[in-house]
Parts: structure tokens; sequence; C-alpha cells
């Protein structure tokens, strides 16, 4: 359709990107047999074969449910090579769907826990975050994102070992997020690494508002002093922190896909996309995982599309929105618009 064409060709942004999330079925078995790695075969039929793990992706009853998935695929990546292959197939993908910047997350305690070196998994991202620019002009960065179900000692660990490194002065990483388990999890455990990175001027995100319910998006904003909220779709339950948000023209990055693979709504229909348009929310429209969600960007665009039918003018308000809540310079930002 007309509209497909202009959403594809619309310059986007990709700000809520799980790298580790863009691991294909296909990539995922070539690893394992490559790295001789054995994948958990008794008591889940599912790794059975490419379409029974498919088919078992189409079941996830909760981001828990999901995060078991998704922590057993990166099993697979070892080397820095096994990264950059990663991370090239989702710029490749990226590209082909309109995306011009993206931010990245990565989990490197999902991968020092296993005995792979920080250095192993940045060195990986880093080839092919040069490689996407030389190849298709996609710039990119990366998040470093803390597993919230992990101490808060651990999390000090690898912010620690990121710095000594010099990663956030020399934009190596570009921020901090924080991700895995919401609920039980609050952002507020995380206060000590939260302060030291704004106190350092280091860009910060955090997953906020996905299952757990508006003191979570508040704690984060009050007490991490976050830049930028992951998911926060449940803001609409409370009119004051929504009015906040659209004040401080924060960037909310919302994942349909993802919403409804994981439960946390029944349709794209029932997200706040109308009511974040009518508050003049800054947002943008992201993948999350789109190896495990049934899509990449411009699915999630497409979906939106279809439940809303927004006007040509509420999409490029919503490209511009992407464009302006990035964390690149202003020339580059120029470029994009
Ligand atoms: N939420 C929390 N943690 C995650 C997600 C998510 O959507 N994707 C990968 N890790
Ligand atoms: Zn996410």
């Amino acid at each position: 359709t007309a509209l497909h064409e202009f959403l594809h060709g619309l310059p986007k942004c990709e700000h809520h990107l799980h790298v580790e999330g863009s691991l294909s079925p296909a990539l995922l078995f070539q690893l394992a047999k490559t790295n001789k790695i054995t994948l958990p075969v008794s008591g889940d039929s599912s790794f059975a074969s490419i379409s029974s793990l498919q088919a078992r992706y189409e079941r996830f009853t909760s981001l828990d449910d999901f995060l078991h998935y998704y922590y057993i695929g990166m099993s697979v990546l070892l080397t820095a090579g096994d990264f950059e292959s990663l991370a090239y197939e989702y710029f490749s993908h990226a590209h082909r769907d309109g995306v011009h910047h993206a931010e990245i997350f990565f989990d490197p305690q999902a991968h020092t826990s296993r005995g792979i070196a920080y250095t192993t998994v940045v060195a990986g991202l880093s080839a092919a975050q040069r490689r996407a620019e030389a190849d298709f002009g996609l710039t990119s960065k990366l998040i470093l994102c803390f597993l919230r179900h992990l101490p808060a000692s651990e999390a000090n660990t690898t912010y620690a070992e990121a710095s000594r490194l010099g990663h956030f002065s020399d934009g190596t990483v570009a921020g901090i997020g924080l991700d895995s388990s919401e609920v039980d999890f609050p952002p507020e455990l995380f206060t000590e690494v939260y302060t030291s990175a704004k106190d350092a001027g280091i860009r910060r995100t955090a997953h906020a508002g996905e299952e757990g319910d508006t003191s979570y998006i508040e704690k984060a904003l009050d007490i991490c002093n976050v830049e930028r909220i992951d998911h926060g779709i449940r803001m609409v339950e409370d009119e004051t922190l929504l009015k906040r948000v659209a004040k401080n023209k924060m960037l909310v990055t919302v994942c349909p896909l993802s919403n409804v693979q994981l439960k946390c709504v029944t349709t794209v229909a029932e997200l706040p996309i109308r009511r974040f348009l009518d508050e003049g929310i800054r947002f943008s429209i992201n993948s999350d995982d789109p190896a495990y969600f049934g899509g990449y960007i411009l699915d999630n665009y497409c979906a939106v599309q279809e439940s809303f039918e927004l006007s040509v003018a509420e999409w490029k308000y919503i490209a511009a929105g992407a464009i302006e809540g990035s964390w690149c310079d202003q020339a580059r930002k120029e470029t994009l618009l």
C-alpha cells in the first residue's frame, strides 16, 4: 500500500533494541553448532529445531517466560566475531527497514557471567557498528544495560569496568540502561550506579512501566534521574506522571509487537498511542527483541498504522520526535531531519 511505502521511506531511528534479542533462530543454531554448545533439549523440546523454537516464541506468556529463552539463546555467543555477526545482521535488517540511526542495548552481565570477557563483547559490537556506518551510512550508539534481577553490586562492577576502560568518555558506550525482570526489582535498587553515571555526565535510561506499575516509572525519574523511559506504556494510569513526561519532552521508547507478545496488552490497538499524541508525549516506535517477537521496526510501524490510522502529519511528528530524542550530536540530528 501507499502508506507502507511512506513508512518504509520515513527516516527512522531505533532506540529500543536488545542486540541479543536480534539473534535469529537460524544464527542461534548455526553458532550452537560452530561453538559446540549443547542446547537444553531434555524437558523442553522447543530446541529440537528452528521451527519448533519459532513456534515456542509465538506462545510467550510473560516477560519472564520470554527471558528464559532469551538467556539460553545468547549462550551460543562466544567470540568477538559472534557478536559482530549478530550486530551486523541486525544493522543490515534495520537498514532495509529504513533505519538511519540506532541506539542499541547490550547486556554485558549475561556474557561475563558465562566467562565471556566484557572486552570481547564490546570489540565485536564496535566492529559491526563501524561496518554498518561504512556500508549503509547507518550511525549507532551502544547502551550498556544492567540486569535488574542480579544484585546491584554486580551492576556497579560492570559499570566500573566500562569506566576504567574509558568507554563512557571515548564514546564507545553512550549511556546506561536497566532491563530484565521488572516486577520486584524496582529502579531504586540501582541508585548508586545511576548517581555515579549522572555525576560523570553519562546518559541514562531504564525499562519502566512495561509490567511494573507507575511507581517504577516515578522511581526511575525521581531516584535514578533517567532521561528516557523504555516501554513506559503504563504511565497513562497516572495523569500527573503523563503530564510531567510530556512537559519534560522525555523520550518514551514504545515497542508495540513486544507488548502484545509478552501479554502486556492483548492488541496493538490497546496501546496508548493516541493518548501519547494528544498529550504531546515524545515517543519512538521500536522492535525490542525482533527475532523473538515476530517483527522488526517496520513491522512495528505498520502494526501501529493498522490499528490507529495515523495521518502523514502525525507520522512526521513521531519521526521528528525520535530524532530529537536521540543521543547523537546536533550535526547528525540535522542530517537525519
Ligand atoms: N524488558 C526487559 N528486559 C528485556 C527486554 C524487555 O522487553 N528485552 C530484553 N530484555
Ligand atoms: Zn526492552
